[in-house]
């Protein structure tokens, strides 16, 4: 098994590993959905077949779309239906899909008018991996304490989510997908037996592979919203050391295709062109009542701050560039896409970043984040900023340069943050230190040893309640209610 050519390895990673279409949806618009799929062969002109009923898909949507990059083992295929109603239902069937599932008719519903006061929930995740025999399960290498693997018969996150799909309108992932980096860190631990460095590029997408075919049972009928994090710009985890034989891995043994958030790109198309935005890294879209803002944390800063993962960052990973040229990309459009807010449809403003500007666990802050996007949250009253990156879980007060609001969450100046990276993924959970920041209102690290979710729901333009739902049981681990005295707009309706 030593010396396998990389272009053999690949062709087993395609046939072994990929068993489905990857299926997965995106908002675009309150009028467009994007439907991503992959496919293991170029697709010439790939297809949606739609309508509002199941039995009468009609309508025909097309792109030629269907990329991919080196050391990838599939396409990504990608097309766009516009010209749909809001907050409607509809049945699709994309073609051509893998054998099995090309006689399925799935839905997706369109994202809620801005305006509509209809209250609903979301369901939002950082740092989720693959689930199973190539991530989290119930072992793992020898360093990986006891508790920080699920027990037998635990239910994942992956796993909850899909069996809570009617409590959520969409998912949000606010970067760290799928931990396809780890490859190098679970072979060094003997977890992923038989396997070595040269086959690292097909065992990296093997991962990937098995992350979207899990999500598949989300993503087909729940709009995925993604930003980048920190795993999706290299191969190599950052750094890893093979201390029993006194090796450091860096990214230059990362193949092409491997560096610079390829497989991210490549993956996903997020509304980044209908709102000013850029790539999958920052955008924003509306849903009812709520404006929802994904950031960059990783690259393209401004200021001359340089972002962690970029060249010259203070994780300098390997082939990793501003995502945009214009100096102050971010920021500028930022502050311009908060401006034009309009409190009086959408009265929330909800923010996620990856990286959290305020935690017990001061290691995993990015300063840099801190300084160039805080004054910008605090000046256009955000309601609520998510984060996580630290595998934790900790609800924050709102706060403005380390103050804590006097309101508390009782009519709130300041943004409210609360950092969630308790999803799971292959070495589980981190530890929080044991005196907590004064801020810290609840948390659970490596010692609770609880998978979660969070689940955002918006009750009317006053209340909105963020939980943490344990995926083993769905039981509701925390539970806290922002209030903000407004006066709802008379005018906006429910739809
Ligand atoms: C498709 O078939 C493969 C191989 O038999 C199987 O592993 C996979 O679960 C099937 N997918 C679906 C969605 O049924
Ligand atoms: C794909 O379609 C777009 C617009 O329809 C067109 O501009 C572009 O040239 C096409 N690309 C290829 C590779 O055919
Ligand atoms: C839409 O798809 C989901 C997931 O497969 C399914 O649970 C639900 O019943 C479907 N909805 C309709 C209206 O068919
Ligand atoms: C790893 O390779 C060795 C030697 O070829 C073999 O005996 C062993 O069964 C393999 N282990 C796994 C888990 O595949
Ligand atoms: C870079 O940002 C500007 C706005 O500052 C935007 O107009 C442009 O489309 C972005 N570039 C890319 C490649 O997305
Ligand atoms: C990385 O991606 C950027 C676009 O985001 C591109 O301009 C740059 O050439 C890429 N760098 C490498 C080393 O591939
Ligand atoms: C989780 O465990 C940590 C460390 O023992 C402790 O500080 C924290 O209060 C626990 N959280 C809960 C909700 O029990
Ligand atoms: C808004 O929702 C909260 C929580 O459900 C409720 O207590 C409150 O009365 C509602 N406010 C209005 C104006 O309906
Ligand atoms: C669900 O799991 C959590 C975390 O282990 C535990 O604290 C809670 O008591 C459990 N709830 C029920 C109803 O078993
Ligand atoms: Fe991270």
């Amino acid at each position: 098994m030593r010396v396998v050519s990389s272009l053999l390895v690949a062709a087993a990673a395609a046939s072994a590993y990929t068993t489905n279409s990857q299926l997965r949806l995106a908002y675009h618009g309150d009028d467009g959905m994007m439907v991503s799929w992959n496919t293991f062969q170029h697709v010439e002109k790939p297809i949606v077949h739609w309508g509002l009923s199941q039995y009468r898909l009609t309508n025909i949507a097309t792109s030629n779309v269907s990329i991919t990059y080196p050391t990838s083992t599939t396409y990504n295929n990608h097309v766009l239906i516009s010209g749909l109603q809001p907050g409607t239902t509809y049945f699709y069937k994309p073609t051509p899909l893998m054998k099995n599932e090309s006689a399925e008719v799935f839905n997706f519903t369109t994202s809620r008018r801005a305006g509509d006061n209809t209250p609903f929930s979301v369901a939002v995740v950082v740092d989720l991996g693959t689930m199973g025999s190539k991530g989290l399960t119930t072992s793992a290498g020898a360093p990986v304490a006891s508790t920080n693997v699920l027990q037998p018969g635990e239910r994942n996150t992956i796993e909850a989510l899909e069996s809570s799909l009617a409590d959520f309108d969409f998912l949000w992932h606010a970067g760290d997908i799928a931990y396809a980096d780890y490859w190098l860190k679970e072979e060094i631990q003997g977890f992923l037996p038989n396997t070595t460095i040269e086959e690292g590029a097909a065992v990296y997408e093997s991962i990937l592979n098995e992350f979207y075919d899990e999500m598949m049972a989300i993503t087909a009928s729940k709009p995925y919203m993604v930003g980048p994090g920190n795993h999706e710009a290299n191969c190599d985890n950052g750094g890893t050391k093979d201390k029993a034989h006194h090796i450091t891995y860096d990214s230059s043994i990362c193949m092409e295709g491997q560096t610079n958030f390829t497989g991210f790109k490549n993956h996903f198309r997020m509304p980044s062109d209908v709102s000013g935005g850029t790539g999958n890294f920052w955008y924003s879209f509306d849903h009812g009542m709520v404006h929802f803002v994904q950031l960059d944390t990783e690259t393209d800063l401004g200021h001359g701050f340089i972002g962690p993962v970029e060249d010259g960052g203070s994780e300098d990973f390997f082939g990793v560039e501003p995502v945009n040229a214009t100096m102050n990309a971010q920021t500028t459009w930022l502050e311009a896409d908060l401006a034009a807010v309009d409190r009086s449809k959408t009265p929330w403003v909800v923010v996620a970043g990856h990286r959290p500007l305020y935690l017990s666990d001061s290691g995993a802050i990015c300063p840099e984040c801190k300084d160039v996007f805080e004054p910008l949250l605090t000046k256009y009253k955000v309601d609520l900023v998510l984060s996580g990156h630290s595998h934790v879980y900790e609800r924050q007060a709102p706060l403005a340069e380390g103050k804590e609001d006097p309101n508390g969450l009782e009519n709130p100046t300041f943004p409210w943050y609360i950092t969630n990276g308790a999803a799971g993924h292959y070495d589980g959970l981190d530890e929080l230190p044991s005196s907590r920041q004064p801020y810290s209102r609840f948390a659970l690290d490596t010692f609770n040893a609880t998978y979660g979710w969070s689940r955002l729901t918006f009750h009317n333009c006053t209340h909105l309640t963020h939980e943490f739902v344990a995926s083993k049981n769905g039981t509701v681990l925390d539970s806290a209610t922002l209030f903000k005295a407004r006066t709802c707009d008379q005018g906006s309706k429910h739809y």
